[in-house]
């Protein structure tokens, strides 16, 4: 049966991290997978998670199943945080819910449902786009075009190239946006950019969905949704992959949400009916304890305020070391202008590095980067920063 299977490429990303176990370097550094650590170098239990879990334990709770679509106070927070308190939108029952595993799971759910809808539809994505979008909706049986997006020499935005693609894509064309902190670039529209933007998917009757992974890892919670919040102005129909693996440091609980708005109350309800199809002959239905913890956050005004503001620290630090390699990478003599690591949003950054610059800094110095030269500017810290530009300086000597 097995006999005629090929071995299959390491996964890009998750590869990485395989690779990176395996070495036995001291001092080696992990910038590949888009994971935050503390400045110690450690995966942080944010605070809030703790005092929910403990209070999960408390509770003794049996373990039944969930319905199909999840927990409802935790699909009713994750409309929150994407539309805001006291939104007209979800007063209005257009907008429904399900609780997934991760952003992954939401992504894959919300494209197999397409699949149903739109079967002779395509899918374009930015160029480049997270690895996994690619192989995620080819698997769901879609083709996969891109649109411009990073333009290399300025390390910015292909404003024009990016539109005008657009603007020439056939009707009911699924378009995958990054809502913030673009994944890998770290290059987001302006919200003046995001406009037009949308202006063009509403005219075009394109089909936008909207990733949204990193949410509070740009400016804030609040301004990281108004590119979704600017969407629903829009009365586009939509679907969006909410991640809060990031965002709540709780990456193997598998903590995701596939948000679809609909045109009216009563198509939601038939919507939500096959999606719950979908996910029934996916996977049954969501686990409980991660989904538990974040719902028991964001529903609890005490815990909420404690995970703002740990999620405003991971933001902070992050920040604070953009900052911090632009100047080490000029302290170890690098004449070139680095300077755009710090416009960039998110986690990662674009680094400019080639391929064969990532290699050197992997096989020679320990440093793990994604081939595409993305780093994660989120597992740098006070320890590992000199390692890191004395490195990068080296390759690019
Ligand atoms: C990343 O881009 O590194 C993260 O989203 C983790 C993943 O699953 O690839």
């Amino acid at each position: 049966l097995f006999e005629s299977v090929e071995l299959a490429p390491r996964d890009p990303i998750l590869g990485l991290n395989e690779q990176y176990n395996a070495d036995t370097r001291a001092g080696k550094v992990n910038l590949g997978v888009g994971v935050y650590y503390d400045d110690q170098g450690r995966l942080p239990l944010l605070q809030a998670v703790r005092k929910a879990e403990m209070a999960r334990i408390e509770a003794a709770a049996a373990r039944g199943y969930l319905p199909i679509e999840g927990i409802p106070g935790y699909n009713k927070a994750a409309q929150t945080l994407l539309f805001g308190q006291g939104s007209e939108l979800l007063a209005s029952g257009r907008v429904l819910t399900a609780q997934s595993l991760g952003g992954t799971g939401a992504l894959k759910i919300g494209a197999d449902f397409l699949k149903q809808l739109l079967p002779e539809s395509k899918v374009v994505i930015s160029d480049p786009s997270w690895e996994n979008h690619r192989a995620l909706f080819e698997r769901a049986g879609f083709t996969v075009d891109t649109y411009p997006y990073y333009d290399a020499e300025s390390h910015g935005l292909n404003f024009s190239g990016m539109l005008q693609s657009l603007q020439a894509l056939p009707p009911q064309t699924i378009v995958l946006f990054h809502a913030c902190c673009h994944n890998p670039t770290g290059v987001d529209p302006t919200f003046e950019q995001w406009q037009q933007i949308v202006e063009v998917v509403k005219a075009k009757n394109l089909v936008p969905f909207l990733d949204i992974a990193y949410q509070g890892f740009g400016d804030g919670l609040e301004e990281d949704a108004s590119v979704v919040r600017l969407f629903a102005q829009h009365d586009l129909t939509m679907l969006i992959s909410s991640s809060f693996s990031k965002s709540f440091s709780l990456y193997g609980e598998r903590v995701g949400a596939l948000t679809l708005v609909s045109s009216s109350k009563e198509e939601s309800t038939r919507v939500l009916s096959q999606l719950k199809r979908v996910i029934r002959t996916n996977y049954s239905n969501p686990p409980t304890h991660g989904g538990t913890v974040v719902s028991t956050i964001l529903n609890t005004p005490e815990l909420y305020t404690l995970w703002t503001e740990e999620l405003a620290g991971m933001r902070d630090r992050i920040r604070a070391m953009r900052t911090q390699l632009v100047q080490k990478l000029k302290d170890h003599g690098i004449q070139q202008d680095f300077d755009f690591v710090l416009k960039q949003r998110g986690m990662f950054s674009y680094s400019g590095l080639t391929a064969a610059q990532v290699d050197r800094l992997r096989d020679e110095y320990g440093v793990y980067a994604v081939s595409s030269g993305r780093i994660c500017v989120a597992a740098l810290n006070s320890g590992n920063l000199d390692h890191v530009a004395a490195s990068i300086a080296k390759v690019l000597a």
